[in-house]
């Protein structure tokens, strides 16, 4: 019997969303048609040994995410339970804290999974490769090649060529170090949960040495999975890296979920062909390479759609719309003729007849599954507005015929006059 547990942060995480995440929880944006959690929660319903999902967070039982719960219990076999630590516990300090609800049942080995990664997940094999490689104390961590400058902007690890044994682990490091990074998904075996009491316990000490009279008892529990846990383990023998050559990517940014967006429809081919949307009839909008199209949206036939769109539900389209490589959420309006090409286009929002929203795609590089956008910020290093995609927050409406480019508006804005490379506040 295997567990998984999703890393799924909490509010004071995922800045970098903004706004897209003032209107939701960053793990629930939906990318390809769902939750960016339930590619985690479906990817683990392929391997009948994971009985139990574990979400581990620190954001409050709102609405939203008590809905997703009731449906995810419903619609998946295996048990999904969502794990609340009282406040921001760390990457590791949420695994120490319900370690009791982690070891019932006393699962072979646990799956942990950042919740803003996106990739195929051969789960199967990474198991059977944890199983024959590591002891019952032992990790394994999947990795991926990056580019030499992108590297530094995630864990890196140095390998042991001929066993595959971790010797060599620092997160985000000021120099290059190695281009083989961590890509947030590892499996851990029973006895690193006794290792982290290690760390708990000298947390405690140095907090009590440091002339604290523990009153905040998160400083202690706050444990950081890659300082606390990979760096030490690395060179012990005891951890081992799962290269994969699989797509990769990271959910950072709004840009970063156009990013996965493509990355999850390209998936679909293999993994549920059925959710990619078919034109060829007149009563079908042209659909051009990888598109995914609510059942509750309506899309005019005369629209043309794609590559690398997700229309979602209540979305409703007009006559001679263009739309690529964009996300439009939930209830937003795109009027006739207009045009929206690398944006996303926020809850109920509307563009107005032939206006145009139009952002700024990053092609990945050649070498690696690496777009530079994908970790980059808004600004570049003289202050200015990166060229990126057009986000619209909730509620914005664009009026007809304006242009709206590379620019970032905040939700409820009305915007009658052309923008570019702008933050709408
Ligand atoms: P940044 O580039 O600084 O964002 O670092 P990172 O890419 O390593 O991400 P970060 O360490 O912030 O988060 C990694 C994963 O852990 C994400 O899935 C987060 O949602 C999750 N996470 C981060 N902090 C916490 C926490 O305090 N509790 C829980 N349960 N999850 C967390």
């Amino acid at each position: 019997m295997w567990k998984a547990i999703i890393l799924i942060g909490g509010p004071d995480k995922g800045t970098r969303f903004r706004p897209l995440s003032l209107d939701i929880p960053k793990p629930l944006f939906p990318v390809a048609g769902l939750p960016m959690v339930q590619h985690h929660i479906e990817a683990c319903c392929q391997v009948p040994e994971i009985k139990e999902i574990l979400l581990i967070g620190f954001f409050p039982l709102s609405d939203e995410l008590k809905n997703f719960l009731a449906y995810a219990k419903k619609a998946f076999t295996p048990s999904i339970r969502y794990l609340q630590e009282y406040t921001s516990l760390g990457t590791g300090g949420g695994l120490y804290h319900f370690r009791d609800q982690i070891s019932a049942g006393s699962p072979s080995a646990f799956l942990v999974f950042n919740v803003d990664v996106c990739c195929n997940f051969p789960l199967q094999d990474i198991l059977h490769f944890h199983s024959s490689k590591t002891a019952d104390d032992g990790i394994t961590i999947v990795a991926t090649e990056a580019t030499h400058q992108e590297s530094m902007s995630y864990g890196c690890l140095v390998e042991d060529k001929k066993t595959g044994e971790a010797t060599h682990y620092v997160e985000k490091p000021e120099t290059f170090v190695s281009s083989l990074i961590n890509c947030g998904v590892y499996v851990f075996s029973q006895k690193v949960l006794q290792y982290m009491e290690n760390v708990f316990k000298e947390h405690q000490s140095e907090r009590f040495d440091g002339g604290d009279n523990g009153s905040d008892s998160s400083f202690t529990e706050r444990i950081s999975l890659e300082k606390d846990i990979l760096y030490p383990y690395a060179g012990s023998g005891k951890m081992f890296v799962y290269k994969t050559k699989e797509v990769w990517g990271q959910i950072k940014s709004a840009a970063s979920a156009i990013h996965a967006n493509k990355l999850y429809l390209s998936l679909y081919h293999k993994t549920n062909p059925g959710r990619l949307a078919v034109g060829g009839d007149k009563q079908t909008p042209t659909i051009i390479g990888d598109v995914f199209i609510h059942k509750n949206a309506e899309v005019h036939s005369t629209a043309v759609i794609g590559p690398n769109v997700t229309i979602d539900e209540r979305v409703v389209i007009g006559p001679g719309v263009r739309v690529s490589n964009s996300i439009v959420l939930p209830g937003a309006v795109l009027k006739d003729h207009s045009c929206v090409l690398n944006s996303i286009i926020g809850w109920e929002s509307t563009v107005g007849q032939w206006s145009r929203v139009e952002g700024t795609a990053h092609q990945p590089d050649p070498n690696t599954q690496f777009s530079k956008i994908v970790s980059g910020g808004l600004f570049n290093e003289d202050g200015r507005l990166c060229p990126s995609i057009t986000v619209l927050g909730r509620q914005v409406t664009v009026a007809p015929e304006i242009v709206v480019l590379n620019s970032i508006v905040l939700p409820n804005k009305a915007i009658q006059s052309s923008s570019k490379n702008l933050i709408i506040l």
